[in-house]
């Protein structure tokens, strides 16, 4: 076989791969994260790279491959490797840094005015809604994990009481948990007529129990009290957060969060759709990667918490959109993507944790959040259990989740109807010449002077500017409007006086940052094209919301509380949102973050039987609204394209 070394600078890893093979891939292998919006299809120009010695050769002369070269860049997903050891870089904005999972504070950064902090500050005041409510993982149901410890004394064995010791064991556990329907493995009875008798009949049985169906996980002689954790993880498509908890106290030991390794086969689910079910390998390589992240976590968990050990982790619970649900299981999601959009299932069985390559007891079962539909995965459902909107006395509401794609959810009680808009990833950064996740680095906020022109901002833990993620674009965005640099449909004013205004590779750009201040040594701009696309995703949004209003045919004002999720919700500025058509005009009272609810939920379901059978039942109640089908989207789309929108009523509050 004809192989070659790579050799990944900064970093100096050094991988050996055969001749032929893409420096994404070579990179993939040494688990070097390389950002990959498009998957590796050559599109977005993110996963830049300098070839520093050896031979290389690009797979085709795009484009976008010209224009990189004349920089001295070459895009990895593109270069192939030729008949040499090659040494590459890979330069700090194409690798993928650790997200910002959590943040408690406000920072400021280097570059942040007191009116900007001092500003950020009063709409931070809203992040204490969700930090209340984070203290307490039940939520109001009873602790009542999903695995737990039961001690038994059962009758000894005589002459008289003769049953067979499987009948005996039953019996009494019957007795004592009501359990209905129990389930003893084939490895347990190997055993279990001595591990009963060797502290006389006295057991404690390790039971995951729902719904009054009971499986036994394991069997220990007399009464023991032996640790007993479990993780609940949120598989977001860009984030994968875990949170360890004490099944005995029902709290939260620690969380970890990190991105989501597939993103190196593309930042959105179709990408990821694509390339797992047309790549030699695709479908094995999408799974292991999943797999791969959460083991990640769970070691990052267990380092910090060096009295717990692997095994002492005893279930899982997982939360995520259908794909990343398919795909966590390894299951084919190839009809996701194609019409009429069904996926292979909405309720996933219960697996043992070695059957997918967890490490953590091998017998641990792993649940997985039930979806609703191809586009409204298990976290829209757990999200919809933490607000307990299912509830027979829930206030009508509406809960959005702006990530990849914005889905959301209305309703109360018995009726919740819900849809996906395809919003797509703008907001994380994709498809904006400067976008970027949030990231170490990334701008969050930023305010521009209505006279000079002037930029403030403020970044992720206080980094140099290496770009900017969805809050600083909302930000952006209304304050491009409120200074007048953009009209109403996103137009550039270009006879602006000040230098930041100025025509670029893609035509009228405004200056944030200039190179002197970034960590990449290049303006920071966003452009009319930026601009546009940001528009399709507010609007794309804001249509989803005024199509299940119109379908339900509820008024807006009915809405009584509007619940904000998702990481990026953190984050989100609530009146510039509104401001630039994002979000409904409705008293900011209203609003209410939740943070990442999909993990929240996960938690409350793990910790809880009552909650995971409601979160079944949630799933049940749920209508799915297919946006595709008629126009009606369609034309609430074209009406959101404007600052705020074409119908200034439904904005009375909103001047700019
Ligand atoms: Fe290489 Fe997008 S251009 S991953």
């Amino acid at each position: 076989m004809d192989t070659h070394s790579v050799t990944f600078l900064p970093i100096g890893v050094t991988v050996s791969v055969e001749r032929g093979t893409d420096l994404l891939t070579a990179a993939g292998k040494v688990n070097l994260e390389i950002k990959a919006p498009c998957g590796g299809d050559g599109t977005c120009g993110k996963c830049a790279i300098i070839v520093k010695s050896g031979k290389a050769k690009a797979r085709r002369d795009s484009h976008l491959e010209v224009r990189m070269a004349a920089k001295g860049l070459n895009l990895a997903c593109q270069t192939l490797i030729e008949d040499d050891d090659l040494v590459v870089e890979i330069p700090k904005t194409s690798s993928m840094s650790k997200h910002q999972v959590l943040v408690e504070n406000v920072a400021s950064g280097d570059g942040a005015s007191d009116v900007l902090r001092e500003y950020l500050l009063s709409v931070w005041q809203l992040k204490d809604l969700f930090q209340e409510k984070r203290e307490n993982p039940l939520h109001g149901y009873p602790l009542n994990p999903l695995c737990r410890w039961v001690q038994l004394t059962m009758p000894a064995a005589n002459f008289q009481d003769n049953r067979d010791d499987l009948s005996r064991f039953v019996l009494t556990l019957r007795k004592e948990t009501k359990c209905t329907d129990i389930n003893v493995s084939l490895s347990l009875l190997h055993n279990l007529s001595d591990t009963i008798r060797i502290e006389n009949f006295k057991i404690s049985v390790l039971l995951s129990e729902v719904s009054g169906k009971a499986e036994v996980l394991a069997i220990e002689p007399g009464h023991c009290h032996q640790p007993l954790y479990g993780i609940a993880v949120d598989i977001g498509t860009t984030t994968v957060v875990a949170y360890l908890l004490d099944l005995y106290k029902g709290t939260v030991v620690d969380t970890a969060g990190t991105h989501n390794c597939q993103a190196r086969f593309g930042d959105d689910v179709i990408s990821r759709i694509v390339y797992a079910v047309d790549e030699p390998d695709g479908m094995k390589n999408v799974h292991q990667s999943i797999i791969d992240t959460i083991n990640t976590l769970i070691q990052d968990l267990l380092v910090k918490q060096r009295k717990i050990k692997e095994t002492d982790i005893r279930v899982i619970m997982t939360a995520g959109n259908t794909t990343m649900a398919h795909l966590f299981l390894g299951i084919n999601p190839k009809h996701i993507r194609l019409e009429p959009y069904i996926p292979t299932a909405n309720f996933f069985p219960v697996v043992k944790a070695q059957e997918l390559g967890i490490r953590v007891h091998p017998n641990a079962p792993v649940f997985c959040y039930p979806a609703v539909a191809s586009y409204v995965g298990g976290d829209i459902v757990s999200g919809a259990l933490f607000t307990s909107m299912g509830k027979a006395d829930a206030p009508v509401a509406l809960l959005i989740d702006i990530g990849t794609n914005g889905e959301m959810v209305l309703g109360a009680g018995d009726w919740l109807v819900t849809c996906s808009c395809s919003a797509g990833p703008a907001f994380e950064g994709s498809g904006i010449t400067f976008g970027m996740r949030a990231m170490h680095g990334a701008i969050e906020h930023l305010m521009i002077d209505p006279e000079t022109y002037e930029v403030s901002y403020m970044t992720i833990n206080n980094g140099k500017p290496l770009g900017i993620c969805g809050s600083g674009l909302i930000d952006g965005l209304a304050k491009l409007r409120r200074t007048g640099i953009i009209d109403r449909a996103g137009k550039f004013q270009t006879n602006l006086p000040t230098e930041r205004m100025r025509f670029g590779e893609t035509g009228p750009e405004f200056v944030l940052v200039w190179a002197a201040d970034t960590e990449i040594d290049r303006d920071i701009v966003i452009s009319e094209a930026d601009v546009k696309n940001l528009l399709r995703a507010k609007g794309a949004v804001f249509a989803g919301i005024q199509t299940l209003l119109n379908i339900v045919g509820f008024e807006l004002d009915g809405i009584e509380i509007i619940y904000v999720a998702g990481g990026f919700g953190n984050y989100l500025n609530i009146p510039d949102a509104i401001a630039i058509g994002l979000l409904p005009d409705l008293p900011i009272e209203k609003y209410k973050f939740i943070g990442n609810s999909s993990a929240k939920g996960a938690c409350m379901a793990l910790l809880s039987a009552e909650a995971w059978a409601e979160a079944q039942d949630v799933a049940g109640k749920m209508t799915y609204i297919e946006l595709s089908v008629g126009n009606l989207f369609m034309d609430e789309f074209v009406s959101s394209l404007f600052i705020p929108h074409t119908d200034l009523s439904l904005f009375p509050n909103v001047d700019i």
